[in-house]
């Protein structure tokens, strides 16, 4: 069993901007380990949480120190929560005076092979939970050091930096340290976590002067404990470092090294009404209501009088509120709130209509005059589903009716698949997508949509640099900005005679265009300004390549195939030349016997569904494991010809055994050549009970000893014998169990009978399966004890919409892609979807030996 050598969630609140939003989210089913704490064996000496923070540029560095004190050898586990823009740059592990350093590679071009007997993954964007696990000898003492960078983003008027504690081991010393150098000098700064009481004030140290800033917090046992009760966790709070900095002009730039790096943020300028229109899809489930109502009316109270409003409702209907947009007076914000209270939801639609009669309504508003010229128009979208059976028609449709005039954020109710549509949708709109959860703990968090926060001062801003002075800028182009946020431009200076550059920005004001120009001297291009104790390299350049992979990334997700060839190039460069573990590339650490992965996830896939069936087989025969811990399933498909029988579930010391036989399609005149088989006939065989069932698409017949009951798919009827019962239920499925832990259902599927192709054909799932005993084996029974795996490596496929993944199972890595298969139990025909792991090549690897294996002679073999 492990020890819980610590867990940090170090969340440096991202707070959205427009220029950079870079949503994400995390593949939430990728389950922690479960770790049971002996605290006593591992001791932990040191954690040490250091940030140096030079132009809100963020280099972090964790070590943490721990002795194994049991006389056996123990696993050690090293997880560190980062912030989803952070880039982890370096990754080490000491282990008795030896030193293990990663290396930063291109994702796929590292073939690992044999046993992996470490693992690190970092990703699950949302949760970007950094695991390291060692097994640590026997009084062996291990320092791991962990160094990420992030650009901390400025909102509403101050950088926040939140380092979470939450641990369940104390440490012997525990110590943050906080080093932040402004070159424009910092306005304010404060520090506080709330499990320092008040006697433990004197551990917290805070001061600021000029340019520099200083946070500590120190904790030792020696020192009073922070909390009574040593067995619960010790600390759990965020430990949070607000700041800001002063600004003499919006547009600051700092040099170093032929890197620049602009900071721009005007400040009191008058506020710019907004349009918005909710666009809201009203076919939800029941049980969200009230978390998705609340939600909207308190989006309602940031609005401010100057504003516009309106809303679409949609269903199979599309129905705006008004004709035209009202302002946002209270007594519209009340009518507004009654509309969103009496909101009835019900079943799905297509946000095609909705989305385009959104921007019809903002066309006319504008056309009409009804609406201040100058002024920002938002749609809005909150949906669960695209409903859309082509997706790229709305995507389509949507840009082509926008014309760049708007911005559509989308906010996503769901937790399949879609989430990536909505991302491309809103992002090749000027938008942000987000996605909330809907499953009960899961928090909506609604707070990065534009309209929310602070008021928008600003539009369509552009930074103009000499082309003759400066290269390989990083966006440049804005759409808003907003009182409080900062935009930042990188680039690298051309090595010219220039002694002075000319920045112009341009934007657009409440009331008219602003102009800013900044007259930029270069005496300092190669000289540093900066304090060599502050200086992680250089960090003008570092930012620079940090902001440009960002961005890569971004525009990844709306670009086409070969800009996407173009763009991941570019990215994975830069992420190789500086060292950052992207989407793109893989950190490894090779030790003896040993292989340690290290990733970044680059989109994160997100479901949840439960299933009380534990596997079965269905379609064209594919099967499903359902991995309940994980609340993900695996699935494969066998291909084989018509008329072998497959076993799926075979147990010698119960005496049970099921074999399935393989029907192909029918044979056409017409050379429609179809290889797809399907189950046709099912033998379960109980050798104790000397008895055999047989069922086909049309009858179910019960070898019992030397009597033969037979029963047609149209009846209902129910037999039961000791231990044993059968159930017809007409025209729709079979149910079989051998008293209590064994029990299976048999579904019938139902073509039309002319059908030129298809017959029917029948589908296996198994209900109850703890009866069987440790031998138990077959495509299916050899999982009734359980199969644990783990993914890693999730990455978007370039031939598919589904990704790919690397899967350790068995001690084996496999390619496998997400995929989705249905449980036709509830309905034959349309089934519900499940979402699964798909391992190619008939199961291999994930099935022992290969489908030669399975196959048996007859559908009543048990041998
Ligand atoms: C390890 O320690 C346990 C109890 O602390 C003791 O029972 C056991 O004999 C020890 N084993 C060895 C190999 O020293
Ligand atoms: C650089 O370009 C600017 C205009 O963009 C021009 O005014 C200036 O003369 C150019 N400087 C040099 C050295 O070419
Ligand atoms: C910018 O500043 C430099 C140095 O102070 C000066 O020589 C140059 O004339 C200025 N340029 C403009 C356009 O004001
Ligand atoms: C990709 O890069 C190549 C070479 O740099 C260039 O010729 C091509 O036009 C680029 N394609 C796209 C779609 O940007
Ligand atoms: C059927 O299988 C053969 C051989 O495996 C393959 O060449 C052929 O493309 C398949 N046909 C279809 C329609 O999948
Ligand atoms: C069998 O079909 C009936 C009728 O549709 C349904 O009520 C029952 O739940 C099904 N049994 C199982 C085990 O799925
Ligand atoms: C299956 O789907 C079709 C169309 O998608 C729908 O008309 C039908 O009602 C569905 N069947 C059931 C049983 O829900």
């Amino acid at each position: 069993m492990g020890n819980f050598l610590q867990v940090y969630t170090l969340l440096f609140y991202i707070l959205s901007s427009v220029n950079s939003n870079y949503l994400t989210e995390g593949l939430r089913n990728i389950q922690k380990r479960s770790i049971e704490t002996t605290v006593e064996d591992i001791e932990i000496h040191s954690i040490n949480i250091n940030s140096k923070v030079i132009s809100h540029f963020a280099h972090n560095v964790i070590t943490s120190r721990a002795v194994n004190r049991a006389n056996i050898s123990k696993e050690v586990f090293f997880n560190v929560d980062l912030p989803k823009s952070a880039f982890i740059t370096k990754f080490s592990m000491i282990i008795d005076g030896v030193i293990y350093a990663g290396n930063i590679n291109k994702k796929g071009a590292v073939i690992v092979s044999g046993k992996v007997d470490l693992l690190v993954r970092i990703g699950s964007t949302n949760e970007d939970m950094f695991t390291v696990t060692v097994n640590l000898p026997s009084q062996s003492e291990v320092t791991f050091e962990l160094v990420y960078e992030d650009l901390l983003k400025r909102e509403l008027d101050k950088f926040q930096m939140s380092i979470r504690v939450w641990q369940k081991t104390l440490p012997k010393n525990f110590q943050i340290k906080v080093d932040i150098y402004e070159p424009q000098g910092i306005r304010f700064l404060d520090a506080r976590a709330s499990f320092i009481k008040n006697d433990m004030l004197t551990a917290m140290k805070k001061s600021f002067s000029g340019k520099k800033g200083y946070v500590s917090f120190k904790h030792t046992t020696d020192q009073q404990c922070i909390c009574a009760d040593h067995s619960s966790t010790l600390l759990y709070d965020d430990f949070i470092v607000t700041y800001d900095i002063n600004r003499e002009s919006p547009g600051n730039i700092q040099i170093v090294n032929g890197y620049f790096v602009q900071f721009f943020a005007p400040i009191k300028l008058t506020g710019i009404p907004k349009i918005i229109i909710y666009v809201i899809d009203i076919g939800w489930a029941m049980n969200y209501n009230s978390k998705i109502k609340k939600n909207l009316l308190s989006m309602l109270k940031d609005t401010t009088e100057y504003d516009y409003i309106n809303f679409i409702l949609f269903h199979h209907f599309t129905e705006a509120w008004k004709d035209s947009f009202v302002k946002a007076t209270p007594k519209n914000i009340e009518e507004a709130k009654n509309l969103i209270r009496s909101i009835h939801f019900h079943g799905d639609t297509s946000i095609h209509d909705p989305l385009l009669m959104a921007v019809e309504l903002l066309n006319k508003a504008h056309l009409s005059k009804e609406v201040p010229e100058r002024s920002v128009s938002i749609i809005n979208l909150f949906t669960d589903n695209r409903n859309e059976h082509l997706p790229g028609r709305i995507q389509k449709n949507v840009k082509k009716a926008i014309q760049g005039k708007y911005t559509l954020n989308c906010l996503y109710f769901n937790n399949v698949f879609d989430y990536p549509f909505f991302e491309k949708l809103a992002l090749e709109n000027s938008g942000v997508a987000q996605r909330s959860h809907l499953w009960p703990h899961a928090q909506l968090q609604m707070g990065n949509f534009l309209t929310e926060k602070a008021t928008l001062t600003l539009l369509d801003i552009e930074m103009h640099y000499p082309e003759n002075a400066t290269a390989d800028l990083t966006q440049s182009k804005f759409r808003h900005y907003l009182e409080g946020d900062e935009i930042v431009v990188a680039g690298r200076l051309i090595d010219n005679d220039l002694n002075s550059f000319i920045v112009d920005v341009k934007a657009e004001g409440a009331d008219k265009s602003l102009k800013y120009t900044e007259n930029v001297t270069l005496q300092e291009k190669y000289g540093v300004q900066t304090q060599q104790e502050y200086n992680f390299g250089d960090f003008t350049e570092r930012l620079w390549a940090y902001l440009t992979i960002q961005q890569l990334l971004k525009k990844w997700i709306y670009a086409g195939l070969s800009e996407r060839a173009n763009l991941t190039a570019k990215a994975l460069k830069l992420s190789l030349t500086y060292n950052f573990v992207t989407p793109l590339t893989l950190m490894i650490v090779t030790m003896p016997a040993k292989t340690l992965l290290l990733e970044k996830l680059s989109a994160g896939y997100n479901y949840q569904y439960f299933s009380p069936v534990k596997s079965w087989v269905d379609s064209d025969p594919d099967f499903v494991i359902n991995v309940p811990h994980k609340k993900d399933a695996v699935c494969f498909n066998i291909k084989d010809e018509p008329g072998v029988v497959l076993n799926l579930i075979k147990d010698q010391e119960l005496g049970i055994a099921v074999n399935a036989e393989l029907i192909g399609n029918k044979k056409t005149d017409n050379n429609v050549i179809s290889n797809e088989t399907y189950f046709g006939r099912l033998g379960i065989v109980n050798r104790e009970k000397s008895l055999k069932i047989e069922v086909t698409t049309q009858m179910i017949t019960i070898l019992n000893g030397d009597n033969t009951e037979m029963f047609t798919w149209g009846d209902i009827t129910s037999v039961s014998k000791e231990g044993f019962n059968l159930a017809i239920s007409k025209k729709k499925n079979v149910t079989v169990s051998f008293g209590e832990g064994a029990k299976f259902v048999i579904i019938l599927h139902e073509v039309w009978k002319d059908h030129p192709l298809h017959r029917d054909f029948l589908g296996f799932y198994t209900l109850d399966d703890h009866k069987f005993s440790g031998g138990v084996h077959g495509l299916l029974g050899q999982f009734f004890h359980g199969i644990d795996y783990e993914i890693f490596e999730v990455h978007k496929s370039d031939k598919t919409e589904k990704p790919d993944a690397t899967m350790l199972v068995k001690n084996k890595l496999l390619t496998v892609t997400r995929d989705t298969q249905k449980d036709y139990r509830e309905d034959p025909h349309n089934g519900s979807k499940v979402p699964c792991w798909f391992v190619h090549s008939n199961g291999e690897g994930l099935i022992d030996g290969s489908k030669k294996d399975y196959i048996v002679p007859d559908i009543f073999s048990i041998d």
